[in-house]
């Protein structure tokens, strides 16, 4: 009777099933399962033969023939399954194959760039998105998502600021928890959730002067306090993979260090997933010049933790060598290996290794799947200016002006990294103006000539300017030195401002941009991001009061490119304020250091605007000290002031008073969205205990120390209701 190997029996543990393959393997079947081939139009035959003889680990599903810019072919089902069919039915072990894609902010339906989508402070709606980018991917064969992109970033000149969370740690831990259970589910072997990809690790976007790709010096301490966090998150919810950075921190390249890839990812936060190095980041060790050649580069990435590499072949060419001269040893080539195969076995690609290609149809761009991208896209936009409540607009009765670059636009509202969403799906924004309030719009096109467009702003009772950035602008190595608008923009919305006309300006950006002159002039700012296929719908709704801005910035906004770096959570300095002490002063103030502008940011962390007022009263917390493995309790009462219902962000903001290393003057620890009907009050309450109070000190040690601790509950990070508690020893 012919018996079925071990590892094909879905009745056994997974370890079991892993061991048995493991030991059936060749070393080259093995060295195969480390690496991310890439298919062209010029090697098909060549990676198919490969796949037939040995297996291999993954496939990248990018390049010409597949990436799409808004229009370009879909994915093929069929092809895909093609090269499983290949894996799983013509290889000797029929190990089925990770098929890896970029599918960043949704896969057809295209929701807020991250950064947009973290300005919602709404982590399950967040998950919602996921949820949605994974079924959608998965039903076109996509099994592995490289996101979500969990780098703090302190530096809106460096592109990839628009993939992340932006510049708070505990903010984005929240979002990397909800987009890898989003992608992951609670069970990985559903077939509609796919495996996420924490990148890039660690420190990219501590990147030198907002320059891709550069140099990043992070101190230990910054970088467990501040950039680790969100990895840790990720972590901890599950993640399967993590991705190693292209860049060189603190004299290492990141997908070289030991340190960081195995004792710390690996070893202390106990991540049993894999590691892929970025796009040729093992090859480019050679470039870092810390080793010789490709060689050299294989033996120091794979030593120091990287599993599998993304499409450079040092792997495939040199590890057998590095094994056979005792370089490399074969527990690390066994480790490796059973990771990998450990994560294909959760996802169940033994039992289903096929894609339906049935399901596509129905699910791509389904309108529940519009629905949650358009409340998505509300809630990611932040009102940032509103005098004399010019918002929200009259539908009938006025003369509402359409004008700007941005308003014929489809791409700029997809932004950065939308492989698979498509133009002719996104509305431009005149589409959706004139489609919410036909009788009031007028278009004056945003190819008008300039004097043209003064023309027809004079008609009108009310301007929509729509100003910013283009979809290019921002992601990857799309950096700028200067964040002004883009050249033109501020003269442009000057010359329409002295028409003394009430003046709106949208503005659609992957960073915070400079707005100090719009802010001058404008009567109202909406800072929309790239908010995706139903972003233009979504700006209508907020502007003709469909529904009420909520979205709160995920970073400062500088005065100023000089400003940068800017972060409201910075370090006490000698010189600064906040003394010691029970008695002293709770608020919070930037100091200024420079002659010609301001110490603070034109819009801090934190903030945005309602169509409605909230107010905080009744600050309290349940007890004035507790020991260190206690919880305390500050319960505040919110009350919505004005006449509209609407939702708003509650943040708990901490200051650990005195400690053993210099920490910063304030570090949020809690955000709660509530949503009050006219004069309705709730109380919000956030729990602070040693996971929230507690720091890496300089001995890389978690620490709680006992002392006082400020505590303030506000709406923005300049919150001012606050009282003090102390943590004493046990
Ligand atoms: C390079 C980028 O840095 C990374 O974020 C992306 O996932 C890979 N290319 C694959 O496209």
């Amino acid at each position: 009777m012919h018996t079925l190997p071990l590892y094909k029996n879905p009745s056994l543990s997974i370890d079991r099933r892993v061991e048995d393959l493991l030991s059936r393997m060749t070393l080259e079947e093995k060295i195969a399962q480390l690496y991310q081939i890439w298919a062209r139009p010029d090697n098909i035959d060549e990676v198919k033969a490969f796949i037939r003889r040995y297996g291999v680990g993954s496939r990248i599903l990018a390049g010409s023939n597949l990436a799409g810019s808004g229009q370009e072919k879909a994915l093929e089902i069929e092809e895909i399954n093609e090269y499983q069919r290949i894996a799983v039915e013509e290889s000797r072990l029929g190990i089925p194959i990770l098929f890896g894609r970029d599918v960043i902010h949704g896969y057809r339906t295209i929701f807020p760039i991250p950064l947009g989508m973290a300005a919602t402070f709404d982590p399950e709606l967040v998950e919602q998105a996921y949820t949605i980018a994974a079924r959608e991917a998965s039903s076109a064969g996509v099994n592995w998502s490289f996101a979500p992109m969990l780098d703090i970033a302190r530096d809106p000149r460096w592109g990839r600021i628009a993939e992340g969370s932006g510049e708070d740690p505990y903010l984005a831990s929240q979002m990397a928890r909800a987009a890898v259970l989003g992608f992951q589910g609670k069970d990985l072997s559903d077939p509609e959730r796919i495996l996420a990809c924490a990148k890039h690790y660690i420190g990219y976007g501590g990147a030198e002067g907002g320059r891709d790709y550069n140099t990043a010096e992070i101190t230990d301490v910054t970088l467990r306090n501040i950039y680790l966090p969100p990895f840790k998150a990720a972590v901890e919810a599950g993640v399967g993979s993590v991705m190693s950075a292209f860049h060189d921190i603190n004299g290492e390249p990141a997908s070289g260090s030991h340190y960081l890839l195995t004792e710390l990812l690996k070893g202390e936060l106990k991540f049993t997933g894999f590691v892929i190095s970025d796009w040729a980041s093992v090859s480019e060790l050679v470039h870092h010049r810390v080793v010789e050649d490709e060689r050299g580069a294989a033996r120091l990435a794979f030593t120091a933790g990287v599993d599998m590499e993304m499409v450079t072949q040092t792997y495939v060419n040199h590890l057998k060598d590095l094994v056979e001269s005792g370089e490399v040893s074969l527990e690390r080539i066994d480790d490796a290996v059973q990771r990998i195969l450990t994560v294909k076995f959760r996802l169940g690609l033994f039992e289903h290794p096929y894609a339906d290609a049935t399901k596509a149809s129905q699910i791509l761009f389904s309108p529940g799947h519009q629905q949650v991208a358009r409340q998505i896209a509300r809630e990611s936009m932040v009102l940032l200016k509103n005098q004399g409540n010019l918002l929200p607009l009259k539908k009938t009765g006025v003369k509402i002006a359409v004008m700007g670059p941005l308003v014929n636009q489809r791409a700029a509202l997809l932004g950065s990294w939308t492989l698979d969403g498509l133009l002719h799906e996104t509305q431009t924004v005149a589409e959706a103006m004139q489609q919410a309030a036909p009788d009031a719009v007028r278009l004056a096109s945003s190819d008008a000539l300039q004097d043209e467009m003064l023309a027809e702003a004079m008609k009108a009772d009310v301007i929509t300017f729509f100003a910013g950035e283009s979809d290019g602008r921002s992601g990857e190595n799309h950096n700028v030195a200067s964040i002004d608008l883009p050249a033109g923009q501020e003269e442009l919305i000057e010359a329409i401002a002295r028409l003394g006309k009430p003046l709106v300006v949208v503005v659609l950006a992957g960073r915070p941009l400079n707005l100090s002159r719009v802010a001058r002039c404008a009567d109202a700012i909406l800072y929309a991001w790239h908010p995706g296929s139903l972003g233009a719908a979504a700006i209508a709704d907020l502007l003709f009061g469909e529904d009420v801005p909520s979205g709160k910035l995920p970073a400062s906004f500088p005065r100023t490119t000089g400003q940068i770096p800017m972060h409201y959570n910075f370090n006490s300095t000698g010189r600064s304020f906040n003394a010691v002490g029970e008695t002293s002063p709770l608020e919070y103030a930037y100091v200024d250091r420079y002659l010609d502008v301001p110490g603070s940011p034109l819009y801090p962390f934190g903030f945005g605007l309602s169509y409605t007022t909230f107010s905080l009263s009744d600050l309290s917390i349940d007890r004035p000290e507790i020991h260190p493995d206690e919880v305390i309790c500050v319960s505040v009462q919110v009350t919505n002031t004005g006449s509209r219902p609407g939702a708003e962000v509650i943040q708990c903001y901490v200051q650990d008073c005195v400690a053993s290393i210099t920490r910063p003057v304030r570090e949020l620890k809690g955000f709660t969205r509530v949503y009050l009907q006219p004069g309705e009050s709730q109380i919000v309450t956030f729990q602070l205990g040693a996971e929230e109070l507690s720091f890496y000190g300089a001995d890389r040690r978690r620490r709680l120390e006992p002392g006082m601790f400020k505590v303030w509950v506000g709406t923005d990070s300049t919150a001012s209701l606050g009282t003090t508690f102390r943590v004493i020893k046990s």
